[in-house]
């Protein structure tokens, strides 16, 4: 046991190492792009030079006389491809726009796609292409005009919406109104988007890295018109993927045509920047947060209305208001969310798409009506902690404080003095900051093939994904375990569309969902052992099947589960079938359930240079069921690390003139290194819910980078006295 593999402690798996570690460190793992093909030919993708207008010529001579050249692709060409909806929710299309154009509606959108020989041929020609334009300017941003307003929600759900919270919030002993603005931000997975296409024969076999190899496929039929028994999706390994890799891009279908037409496999791998703007990313946001309260602490109205930036075609919002306002007894609710249509590629999915922003605005909010009221920012929780929500829903489990006890006193929490600036270190300004985290328990249909092998060996089969999380290991574990069987011969298959059909990696259900099917489908290797054993009129009851299985003259026993939680039926194997995953959960059902935890920061900030550092970061959290205390340990540091670098060094910076994203590449884009992390704590803080699915697991990947920021701003005005509403913080904000 290390800091990295905590010792488990009650209803808590192994620290198990990963069984994919060796090849990973080894450079064995293959990424798709790394597969070696036989004579491929590699693509370069052009992308728009403006962000809104037409197309009205373009010129190909130059970039088809390169030599090595193959193909040229642009819209006056690519026409046999069919349209196919945008699909906000996931699987599908991640934009409307998958099109080349004539219609340019954002910068960098793909406008032409080279082929050749080489990468250097292709990537000559397609910079030889001579494209010219019809522009209009565009509008780039909230406040630039000719921006649309639309309110979400209204008729499609309704936002969360009880009592006369702007009532209560006028009529507050002690009140808080202020408005809090987050900045576009970038996922930049280490690996890029990447795909390689071959046909072999009427089957057309894509290689690229997927959070949902199902959802990939039936996109990609559908844009080639084929069947899905057609079309093949591999993608063994992948290098980070945070959302961006859970949908269809325009790339995708490109390559499969390119592939087709000369007959032989096209490789592409696109540019960090051009990652940019053919993929998603997480768009800007603005809050403004009223809270009301009485003298004593408790909470009398929440109002949180919520505005996010998205493209022209296409409504993307994340409406995180449905999650916090259930954080707390806040007595009354008003709850509403609007995007605003810009001349920008189409936002999506970003590690913790709703929270994220939404709990920063709540627990910066939250930490002022603390100021406010003279009262410990802890005790203000504690006093609004709460096992139902606003309409009457009870949390199906809920460790919220415990998590702020165990992670106060980790950090050293009693000895912090509450003024503003009162605590310091030689020229440094010393900042103790604190914000809860929370993020909805999602749990999809799935399924999964088990074989138990006479030789002791087990094999774990499904279509589902490992982004780098270690979603291997914890389903080996969870299998091997369930049948007895050691670690070392478990052999676990994912990634691949032609294994039992699993949902989309995203929303944080993936150990939840693939382990509940797991412990199904041992249950029914089990059921038939038995019946076997039954009907040669002998004994089923053992803890040694591979043996019973010897004596039964069984080779293997397999089975395949289908699992369907809570909230979902049986339609939802079929749409699963047809890459629609049916995530249920968070405050859908009829018990609230979440994840949730609390994060203790320290900044430092210098007295003169306004320098911040963030040297101390103390986070407990209960997701239910932690399958493996080593991955999930990891998970959740990463995200803390994350939760810092979203609130002192992410933000993708923007030519309002342009619309173009302009730090759009690892040197700029500011990410945290090991020098701007201090100490990172993790504790793990044990919890049992038997209600959220079978497996008892709430899910962890996305829960450790909410509420960060908040904390960490929290704690820059306990340093300082300043409050920072607009992420991310530079020393500028605090001169
Ligand atoms: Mo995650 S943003 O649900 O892939």
């Amino acid at each position: 046991m290390s800091a990295a593999a905590p010792e488990p402690r009650a209803n808590m798996g192994a620290p198990e190492p990963r069984i994919d570690g060796r090849l990973k460190v080894s450079g064995r793992a293959l990424y798709p792009s790394d597969v070696r093909m036989e004579n491929p030919a590699f693509a370069f993708l052009l992308t728009s030079a403006i962000a809104r207008g037409r197309i009205t010529g373009m010129d190909l001579s130059a970039a088809e006389a390169v030599p090595g050249v193959l193909a040229v692709l642009t819209h006056e060409n690519t026409s046999e491809l069919k349209k196919v909806g945008y699909s906000p929710t996931g699987g599908g299309a991640s934009t409307s726009v998958q099109e080349l154009g004539p219609e340019i509606f954002h910068d960098g959108q793909i406008v032409a796609m080279a082929v050749a020989e080489t990468f250097e041929a292709a990537r000559e020609a397609a910079n030889a292409i001579r494209v010219t334009y019809e522009e209009t300017p565009p509008s780039a941003g909230f406040d630039a005009p000719g921006v649309e307003v639309e309110e979400v929600g209204k008729g499609r759900k309704g936002w969360l919406n009880v009592g006369d919270a702007d009532a209560a919030v006028a009529q507050a002993e002690v009140s808080v109104d202020a408005e809090y603005e987050t900045p576009t931000q970038h996922h930049n997975p280490i690996e890029l988007f990447t795909t390689t296409c071959l046909w072999e024969g009427e089957q057309l076999i894509v290689l690229e890295p997927s959070q949902f190899v199902y959802g990939l496929r039936r996109a990609v039929a559908e844009r080639l018109d084929m069947a899905d028994k057609d079309v093949r999706v591999i993608s063994r390994f992948v290098g980070g993927a945070f959302g961006s890799k859970a949908q269809m891009t325009p790339r995708t279908s490109l390559v499969a045509l390119a592939a087709k037409r000369l007959g032989r496999p096209v490789k592409l791998v696109a540019t960090r920047d051009q990652g940019f703007t053919i993929a998603t990313y997480r768009a800007e946001t603005r809050h403004r947060v009223k809270l009301g309260a009485r003298r004593d602490g408790r909470l009398t109205g929440y109002v949180h209305e919520g505005m996010e930036l998205t493209s022209r075609p296409d409504s993307y919002s994340v409406g995180g208001t449905e999650d916090t306002g259930r954080l707390y007894a806040f007595g009354s609710v008003r709850t509403a969310v609007s995007v605003v249509h810009a001349d920008r590629n189409t936002p999506g999915f970003m590690r913790s798409p709703p929270v994220v922003p939404y709990v920063y605005a709540l627990e910066s909010a939250m930490d002022e009506l603390a100021v406010k009221l003279g009262m410990d920012p802890v005790e203000l929780r504690r006093i609004n902690d709460t096992g139902t929500d606003v309409t009457g829903k009870n949390y199906s489990s809920r460790s919220l404080m415990a998590c702020y006890d165990e992670a106060a006193a980790a950090f050293g929490w009693a000895h912090r003095t509450p003024q503003p600036g009162s605590m310091s270190e030689g020229d440094w300004l010393v900042g103790w900051g604190c914000a809860s985290t929370m993020y909805p328990t999602h749990t999809a249909s799935a399924t999964v093939r088990l074989r138990l092998e006479a030789d002791g060996g087990l094999l774990v089969q499904a279509a589902s994904h490992d982004l780098g999380t270690g979603a291997y290991t914890v389903l080996g574990q969870t299998a091997a375990e369930a049948l007895g069987v050691p670690m070392e011969r478990v052999r676990v298959e994912l990634g691949d569309s032609t294994l039992p059909a699993a949902p989309t990696a995203g929303g944080s259900n993936n150990t939840a969902s693939l382990c509940s099917a797991i412990l199904k489908a041992a249950d029914g290797i089990r059921a038939k052992l038995r019946q076997a054993a039954r009907d040669q009129g002998g004994e089923g009851e053992t803890n040694d099947l591979p043996a019973l299985l010897e004596r039964l003259g069984l080779e293997f026993v397999e089975d395949t589960a289908e699992f369907i939680p809570k909230g979902a039926g049986p339609e939802s194997i079929k749409a699963l079938h047809e890459g629609r995953s049916t995530l249920t959960g968070g405050s859908r059902g009829e018990k609230l359930v979440y994840a949730m935890g609390a994060e203790f920061v320290e900044v430092r900030v210098h007295r003169l240079t306004r320098e911040v550092r963030a040297t101390r970061a103390v986070g407990a959290f209960a997701g239910g069921r932690i399958v493996n205390t080593r991955t999930a340990h990891s998970q959740l540091m990463g995200g803390l690390i994350w939760g810092i670098g979203s609130a002192l060094h992410e933000a993708t910076e923007i030519d309002a003139r342009l619309g173009r994203y302009i730090n759009d590449n690892l040197a700029e884009y500011l990410v945290p290194v090991n020098a701007d992390i201090g100490q990172v704590e993790v504790i793990m803080v044990p919890e049992e819910d038997t209600y959220v699915n079978p497996a008892g697991v709430k899910g962890l990947g996305e829960l450790a980078n909410v509420g960060t920021a908040a904390a960490v701003t929290n704690a820059i005005h306990h340093a300082t006295g300043i409050r920072i509403r607009d992420l991310p913080v530079r020393i500028e904000k605090l001169l």
